[in-house]
Formats: C-alpha cells, sequence, structure tokens
C-alpha cells in the first residue's frame, strides 16, 4: 500500500513535468485534479504529445481523485488537432498525416488506439470528469469536451464537429457519446453538416449541462465539484458504474445490477 501511494507521488510529479512540456498543465489539490489545456497562442491545437500527455496523467492519477476538471487555457477550450498535420512537413517529431498515411494497418491502428488512450479514461466510473468550455471547441477539441461525464460551457461555446469537413471521420472517442447525448438524427445533423452549436442549442439537446455568462465558468465549476464531492465516495463509484451500464441491460438485468450493487454498499455501511 505505501509502496503503491510512493510509487504514485513519483508518477504524478513526473507527470505533471511531463505533461508541462506537451502543452498540458496538471495539478493536484486533495480530491480534485484539473488538467489545463495550454498552448493558448495556438488556441490549444491538440498533438500526439499532448494525447499521449493526457493517457500518462489518467495512468499515474493518483488514487484520491474524484473529479477531473478538463478547461482551456485562453478564448477557446480548443481549436482541435494542430493542422500542421496537414502539411507535408507535420508537427515537428510528430510526423504528419502524409507519413501516417505510408504505415502499415497494425502500426496506424496502434498510434490511433494511442491517442484514444488519452480520451477513454476519463469516463471511468472511479471519477467524474467535467469540461469546463469556453468559445471555440472544434473537432478533437469537441471530442474530448465529450469525453467528459459532464459539459459546463460559457455563453460564448461553439462547438463544432469538423472533420467530415476535412475529409476524416472523428475517431478519438467522440461518436459515441455524442449519439448517446443528442441522439443519431441529431449526432448526423451536427457532424456531416460540420456546423456550429452554440450555446443554446447545446443547452436544449442535451450537450450541456449548464450554461453560464463567460465570467463565471471558473466558478460555477468549482460550486458542481463541490456538489459532486458532498456525496458519498463509494456510492458514486457504484451508482455509476449503475448509470453507464444502464444502456447496454435489459431492465430486468439492471435490476439485478442494482441489487448486487446495493448489497454491497448495505454490508459496507452496516455489515
Ligand atoms: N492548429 C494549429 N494552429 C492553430 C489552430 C489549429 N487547429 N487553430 C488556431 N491556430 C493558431 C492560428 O494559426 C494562429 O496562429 P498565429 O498567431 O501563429 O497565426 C493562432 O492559433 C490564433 O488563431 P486565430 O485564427 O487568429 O484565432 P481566432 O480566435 O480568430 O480563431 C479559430 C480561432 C476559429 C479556432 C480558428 O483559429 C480556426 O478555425 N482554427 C482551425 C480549426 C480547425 O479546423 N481545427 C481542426 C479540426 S479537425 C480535428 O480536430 C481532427
Amino acid at each position: 500500500m505505501a509502496e503503491a501511494q510512493a510509487r504514485q507521488r513519483g508518477g504524478y510529479a513526473d507527470e505533471v513535468s511531463a505533461a508541462a512540456e506537451n502543452g498540458v498543465r496538471f495539478e493536484v489539490d486533495g480530491e480534485i485534479a484539473t488538467i489545463t489545456l495550454d498552448r493558448p497562442e495556438k488556441r490549444n491545437a491538440q498533438t500526439f504529445a499532448t494525447w499521449s500527455a493526457l493517457a500518462r496523467i489518467g495512468e499515474s492519477l493518483p488514487e484520491q481523485v474524484r473529479v477531473v476538471v478538463v478547461k482551456g487555457e485562453g478564448p477557446s477550450f480548443s481549436a482541435g488537432i494542430d493542422l500542421r498535420m496537414f502539411t507535408p512537413e507535420g508537427v515537428p517529431g510528430q510526423g504528419s498525416f502524409s507519413s501516417a498515411a505510408t504505415s502499415d494497418d497494425a502500426t496506424f491502428e496502434q498510434r490511433i488506439r494511442q491517442a484514444q488512450a488519452g480520451f477513454l479514461w476519463l469516463r471511468r466510473p472511479e471519477i467524474v470528469s467535467i469540461a469546463a468550455v469556453q468559445g471555440h471547441a472544434i473537432g478533437a477539441g469537441f471530442q474530448l469536451a465529450l469525453a467528459c461525464d459532464l459539459r459546463i460551457v460559457a455563453d460564448d461555446v461553439s462547438f463544432c464537429m469538423k472533420e467530415p469537413a476535412l475529409g476524416l471521420v472523428p475517431d478519438l472517442t467522440g461518436t459515441k457519446p455524442l449519439v448517446e447525448l443528442v441522439g443519431l438524427a441529431k449526432a448526423i445533423d451536427i457532424c456531416l453538416t460540420a456546423r456550429t452549436v452554440h450555446a443554446d442549442e447545446a443547452m436544449r439537446i442535451g450537450l450541456a449541462e449548464q450554461v453560464v455568462v463567460g465570467g463565471d465558468l471558473d466558478q460555477a465549476v468549482r460550486d458542481k465539484v463541490a456538489q459532486l464531492l458532498a456525496v458519498n465516495r463509494d456510492a458514486a463509484v457504484a451508482t455509476k458504474r449503475l448509470l453507464q451500464g444502464a444502456q447496454g441491460r435489459t431492465l430486468e438485468e439492471q435490476s439485478v445490477a442494482e441489487g448486487l450493487e446495493q448489497a454491497a454498499r448495505i454490508k459496507a455501511l452496516f455489515g
């Protein structure tokens, strides 16, 4: 136990500096972790290094963390993938789409899985992830917001799934949460037109849990974090597990799952 904690502490310190080198800030304050995309001068454009940094943060997340806030520095949450990927030169040290196109299928698939790993951990039952989104959330930026459990947005938010307009598909884990949140027809509308979804519509169609005036975003997130932390930790984890499994189960199966989780809770509380 002590060894695991020491390993985690070392991992955390290492990840803070590794993340910073890749334009990602990572801070832990007790039960709250904050990840900040920190290249505001490039509107927090994302690269493979960003996704590796996110994945490594997920791997080294201290055990005590219950809430993870994902935000972007500056006027935009994130303008999506770094457009240098579309140029022959690419992103220094990280290649380009032209170089990726020459990879064999297995290598290519592995690269995409590595990128997706930066997003997938944000759905773990042990944490609740909140995207605090202001300004543009385009492409990979939109998908990063979708990777989180909750989205609290500023009134200037503009979501855009631009990939199809650029000849690509959204492949950073965003399609499933988008369909689950807004339904298939609306997801087709949003993705296949690459149109912009502003705050009012985001709230109306279930993309955002809350819209606030821009300057109030940080406070709104702090308030939500406080509400989440006020609930029993183990009950929160078990409930999230139940909710996440609900869509894949029949009512009968879900009822059984509820009973099993409740038995464990009652034994833990009163046994
Ligand atoms: N990649 C690399 N650099 C970017 C990106 C990006 N995705 N987005 C913005 N930047 C850079 C700009 O080149 C500019 O750099 P410079 O100051 O060195 O010229 C700087 O960030 C500021 O950008 P502006 O366009 O001046 O900022 P503005 O606030 O007016 O506009 C906006 C922001 C709307 C986000 C605009 O920058 C934009 O359209 N960016 C591209 C969005 C895009 O197509 N992303 C890819 C989506 S697909 C995917 O993610 C897989």
